[in-house]
């Protein structure tokens, strides 16, 4: 369990030269943990996992992947690479169907194996397969997120990278969000989440880094972060006392 599947470190980042977002961030994912990163507004979250991604350019440090570099690596190679993206939007076809949105995914696989995994992918979302013939675009929004979801997996990654997986869901599908996670994880991918829903993030995580401008300040195990007053107060501007267990803040 101890195994690093993905370190990060001293990650600097940007989008124009000189000016950097991320200013030094490093993180480590041990295989099969969830990781939770959190932070304020702006801290760089995003623009951190999308460096990660090989979606932001990145002026220095390091990104390991098993152990084999990956920093900079071309966004389009990190799928063959194990490492796979789910961007906050703009994550589905929409005017594609569910199937075809699938079936686009499986860029990496040979023809032969398509199928299969397209089936292997409706038995583990059922609701997919449901919804196999209709556009991308008409499904609930956690709904599209598991597609989304889906159609990150059907490559098999060894790590799952997703952006706020549950904004602008309703508390419904925030836990339904929550709990695929947690299945998947249970599958043997390990698990990189940005979330704004800390309390839910750190309910399924084991460990939590909270990011503030661009730079990892603050690590703990996530049940234990919820409860830490600095972490509480300065970064996620909530009071722990306000919540009751289970479901969203
Ligand atoms: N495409 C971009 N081009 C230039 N600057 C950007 C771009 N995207 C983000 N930034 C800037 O990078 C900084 C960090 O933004 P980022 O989106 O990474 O933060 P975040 O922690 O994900 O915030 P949020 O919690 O709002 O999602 C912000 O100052 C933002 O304006
Ligand atoms: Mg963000």
């Amino acid at each position: 369990m101890s195994e690093t599947a993905l370190l990060v470190r001293d990650l600097i980042a940007g989008y124009e030269p000189g000016v950097p977002i991320v200013r030094g961030a490093s993180i480590n994912v041990h295989q099969g943990e969830i990781v939770v990163v959190l932070g304020p507004n702006g801290a760089g979250k995003s623009s951190f996992i999308k460096a990660i991604a090989g979606l932001v350019p990145v002026s220095g440090g390091t990104v390991l992947l098993d152990g084999r570099d990956i920093t900079a690596a071309p966004a389009h190679t990190m799928v063959r690479l194990g490492l796979a993206f789910v961007p906050q939007t703009e994550n589905v076809f929409p005017l594609m169907s569910v199937e075809d949105n699938l079936k686009v995914a499986c860029g990496i696989l040979k023809p032969r194996e398509i199928p299969g995994r397209i089936a292997e992918m409706y038995a583990t979302f059922p609701d997919l397969a449901r919804h196999r013939r209709i556009a991308a675009g008409n499904l609930s929004g956690g709904q599209r997120q598991m597609l989304a979801v889906a159609r990150a997996l059907i490559v098999h990654p060894k790590v799952l990278v997703l952006d706020e997986p549950s904004a602008g869901l309703s508390p419904k599908f925030v836990s339904m969000v929550f709990e695929m996670l947690t299945e998947i994880r249970k599958g043997g991918v390990t698990i990189l989440l940005v979330e704004q829903n800390a309390k839910a993030a750190l309910a399924i995580g084991d460990r939590a880094y909270v990011l503030v401008e661009g730079k990892d300040r603050h690590e703990g195990v996530a049940s234990e972060l919820w409860n830490d007053p600095v972490v509480a107060e300065l970064y996620l501007g909530q009071r722990p006392a306000h919540t009751k267990s289970g479901g969203a803040a």
